[in-house]
């Protein structure tokens, strides 16, 4: 993490006198319950240009040329023509370039990028296409970076040649080395020299600086940015983006993994969910996939946690289930399951195995340990009224676990309690959960401020003997002012104190969604924010990586007058929790002041003998609660440490005194 070092006796002079006292009892003698590794994590989904786009780092729109207008993202000069006898059975639509007849005419093809194709200076690029000479001889494609709108004598600032030659199809390769920063560049290739009628296809375009230099990579930034998050889980594909609008656009594992060239495109829900919203070249090219996320997690360190659909299409989009096509009969499932169990041998299976040779064969013959699953994404049951038609989901479901858990009996299997983190939908599947005996159940909430702070308690009623908590996807959305603000975050980490206090049943928590793209979005707040060039980490990325950072490995018990600190009535707005961190062998306390007065707090730890200095990790507002971090200002706002002296009080007790400013939220950790 990357922080700002300020004393904290700074902070404590520009604060104004606390009202009242608020002393926080920490009890180290006893361990509480264990601290899951996987309880910090990522959610990722290709909404706002998240993979496409995003943090996949392929630059071409539309590079097979499958996207249903074939031509989209392009500009297509000259004598060209667009055929579907290609070398990739699921990818058949290419371009033939012809010779325009005339040395001053020229035939080619120009991509607009994602939002522009975007270059930095000194930077090297990939490019690549397979490409025939049809009609034999050979053939050279000049291929250059341009600035269309410059009003400089020359276009183009980048050019390399590429020679095509023979009837076969062959991959090309060039390197483009960019001699300016450029944001809204195009990539051209003109049919230039010797002029064979050539065919081109899969046209790509890749920094060669991507995460860990992967051909196939990620961009290096927004990657990064993952691994600092210090993620415990990651889940993918999402999200709506695993049910479909239709089961024909459901998220299908098996067409995201083997050679990119080869992997089908399928529409992206996000390009038309939001009519307001709207993104018509918004497409799955799948390069990121399955076998990319796997890979992804073991570079973080972190568990894979695969979400596939369980035959229900999204049930917003679809609300008669019995109409038909709509979902997959529960009789019908079994390709559905075998998908499921497919993934498993995929991640887990011996190179001898269908699935398992696959990912051999894509480099990996170690198998990835996958340990989860996820099943369905936001689905529900009806009651009588609303709409009675019974338990679609949880019959479906029921068929996946029994597969499932007869075939892999250690894998741990994740249900849903739907869309709703209450209301009948919830309440009428939270007990269902139990009854299937899945491991663990996905809650969903994107709730406003006041939600935030009055289920400050939520889980510390929860039963202890169900089934463990995927807080799956969860984010504070303003009240009316839906971005990524101070004031929501902090909420956020107040929030996620209760969570941490019930370690014992929630495993995992993954705000969401993660990234989106400034000109591409659908659904804001988000963590990650980023252009074609640059990128920054919204305050509530900040929130989630200080949990991460701090997690702990034990639950410590922290009460005020014998209470949680929950946001509970007396309790000014305060909200806290505590762990115990094995290897550092430090207490790790974490207050959250939402009041918008400063409020003095006392934390009380026992068994801790004498004097120490604390480290604080501090997250406030810079100004006001409306601040936020932009991509002209990316470090406004973020955690910045400091150091507090902590006074030794009676009976072996650490004494923190401390004056936290209104809105702010404060780690501080001690040696025990
Ligand atoms: O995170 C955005 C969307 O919110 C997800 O796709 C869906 O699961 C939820 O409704």
């Amino acid at each position: 993490m990357k922080l700002k070092l300020f004393s904290c006796t700074l902070l404590l002079a520009g604060t104004l006198t606390a009202q009242a006292q608020h002393v926080m009892d920490v009890n180290t003698k006893k361990l509480g319950a264990a601290v899951q590794p996987t309880m910090y994590g990522i959610f990722f989904e290709d909404i706002n240009y998240a993979a496409d786009g995003g943090l996949y780092a392929e630059m071409v729109k539309n590079r097979s040329f499958e996207f249903p207008e074939r031509l989209m993202g392009w500009r297509a000069f000259g004598r060209f023509e667009v055929r579907d006898d290609g070398p990739f059975d699921r990818n058949p639509h290419y371009v033939r370039l012809r010779y325009s007849g005339h040395n001053d005419k020229f035939t080619g093809l120009e991509n607009e990028g994602f939002f522009g194709i975007a270059t930095f200076r000194d930077a090297t690029y990939r490019f690549s296409v397979w490409a025939r000479c049809p009609e034999g001889g050979s053939s050279t494609l000049e291929v250059s970076f341009v600035d269309n709108d410059t009003m400089g004598e020359d276009q183009r600032f980048a050019t390399a040649k590429v020679e095509v030659s023979g009837k076969e199809w062959k991959k090309y390769t060039a390197e483009l080395k960019s001699p300016r920063t450029e944001p809204k560049g195009a990539l051209r290739i003109f049919l230039a020299g010797r002029k064979a009628t050539t065919d081109v296809e899969h046209i790509s375009l890749f920094p060669t600086d991507t995460w860990k230099g992967r051909e196939n990579g990620m961009r290096r930034d927004l990657a990064q940015a993952l691994a600092d998050m210090h993620p415990g889980v990651f889940r993918f594909p999402g999200g709506c983006i695993v049910e479909g609008t239709d089961l024909a656009t459901r998220y299908n594992w098996k067409n995201t993994v083997g050679p990119v060239e080869n992997r089908p495109l399928n529409e992206n829900r996000w390009h038309y969910t939001f009519g307001h919203r709207f993104f018509p070249d918004y497409f799955q090219s799948y390069g990121l996939g399955f076998f990319e996320f796997f890979q992804l997690c073991e570079d973080f360190g972190c568990e894979a946690l695969p979400v596939i659909s369980c035959g229900l299409s999204c049930q917003f989009q679809n609300p008669d289930p019995t109409k038909p096509g709509v979902h997959v009969p529960v009789d019908q499932l079994d390709e559905y399951i075998q998908d499921a169990l497919d993934l498993v041998e995929f991640a887990n299976g011996p190179v001898d195995s269908k699935w398992g040779k696959v990912r051999a064969d894509m480099g990996h013959p170690e198998p990835f340990n996958l340990k989860y699953l996820g099943v369905g994404n936001e689905q529900w049951d009806y009651d009588e009224q609303h709409g009675g038609y019974g338990p679609v989901f949880t019959e479906r479901l029921k068929k996946f676990n029994d597969a499932l858990r007869a075939k892999y009996p250690q894998l741990k299997l994740i249900g849903t309690t739907g869309p709703n983190s209450e209301g009948w939908d919830f309440d009428l599947l939270q007990p269902r959960m139990k009854e299937l005996k899945v491991d663990l159940y996905d809650e969903h909430y994107y709730r406003n401020e006041q939600w935030f702070l009055t289920h400050g308690l939520r889980y510390d009623s929860y039963d202890r003997k169900g089934p463990k908590v995927f807080a799956g996807e969860y984010a504070c959305h303003g009240r009316g002012k839906k971005w990524n603000h101070f004031e929501t975050s902090l909420y956020e980490a107040a929030h996620m104190t209760g969570i941490e206090r019930n370690a014992d049943i929630v495993h995992m928590a993954t705000y969401a969604p993660l990234f989106a793209h400034v000109e591409g979005w659908q659904w804001r707040p988000d963590a990650i924010w980023f252009d074609n060039l640059r990128s920054f980490k919204s305050v509530s990325y900040y929130v989630q990586q200080m949990f991460a950072m701090n997690k702990g490995t034990n639950v410590l018990p922290l009460t005020m007058g014998g209470k949680p600190v929950a946001g509970q009535e007396g309790q000014d707005g305060l909200f806290a929790s505590a762990v115990f961190d094995s290897p550092t062998g430090e207490v790790v306390v974490k207050v959250v002041n939402t009041s918008k007065q400063p409020q003095e707090v006392v934390l009380n730890i026992n068994n801790i003998k004498g004097e120490r200095t604390a480290q604080t990790i501090t997250l406030q507002h810079n100004g006001s609660w409306d601040d936020e971090n932009t991509l002209e200002q990316p470090e406004k706002i973020m955690p910045r440490l400091g150091t507090m002296n902590c006074t030794a009080g009676a009976k072996n007790t650490l004494v923190v005194s401390d004056q936290l400013p209104a809105m702010t939220f404060r780690i501080y950790r001690m040696k025990k």
